[in-house]
């Protein structure tokens, strides 16, 4: 059984390095990508506070479709460039968004969501796995230090993933 450890969270790069840690040890050994990405969304959630959706939509060779993930139902598919996923992976560049309503173009899954943050998973070969998405129902929930954390935790996501 995962004995989930409660993280400090007042020291943000304190507490993203020991959540990257615990992210990479619940991955050791297990290729399967939806395995690592389930346990992986499922550590998330429960340890990021203020958050009503953590998942993954991953890249199919045309579009992004819906992956593992923890909150209510989402929409399935997001095509390149549109919404706030679909533009994190098509700029490859992690997207921070302190208001959703004030972003273009975003796609409402959960009507309680406020503000956004997406992540590109870009393997080492520079191909394209997915995107990784935490929503929060609090408007600006998300900073830079977040910012940081979250990809610190993604590239442990990576590298258990032959990424
Ligand atoms: N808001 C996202 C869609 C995914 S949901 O947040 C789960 C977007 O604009 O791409």
């Amino acid at each position: 059984m995962f004995e989930h450890k409660t993280i400090d969270t007042a020291d943000k790069t304190a507490f993203y390095a020991e959540l990257a840690q615990q992210a990479g040890g619940l991955m050791t050994g297990e290729t399967n990508l939806i395995a690592n990405a389930a346990n992986f969304a499922a550590l998330m959630f429960n340890a990021l506070p203020d958050v009503n959706w953590a998942g993954f939509y991953l890249y199919d060779g045309q579009e992004l479709v819906v992956g593992p993930f923890q909150g209510k139902p989402a929409c399935i598919r997001i095509a390149l460039g549109r919404g706030v996923c679909g533009t994190a992976a098509s700029m490859r560049e992690t997207q921070l968004v302190e208001d959703v309503n004030a972003f273009d173009g975003h796609i409402a899954c959960d009507a309680a969501s406020a503000s956004e943050i997406v992540v590109p998973l870009v393997r080492a070969d520079g191909s394209l796995l997915g995107v990784w998405d935490v929503d929060s129902p609090t408007v600006a929930r998300f900073d830079q230090a977040d910012r940081a954390g979250m990809e610190l935790a993604c590239a442990a996501f990576m590298r258990a993933n032959g990424g």
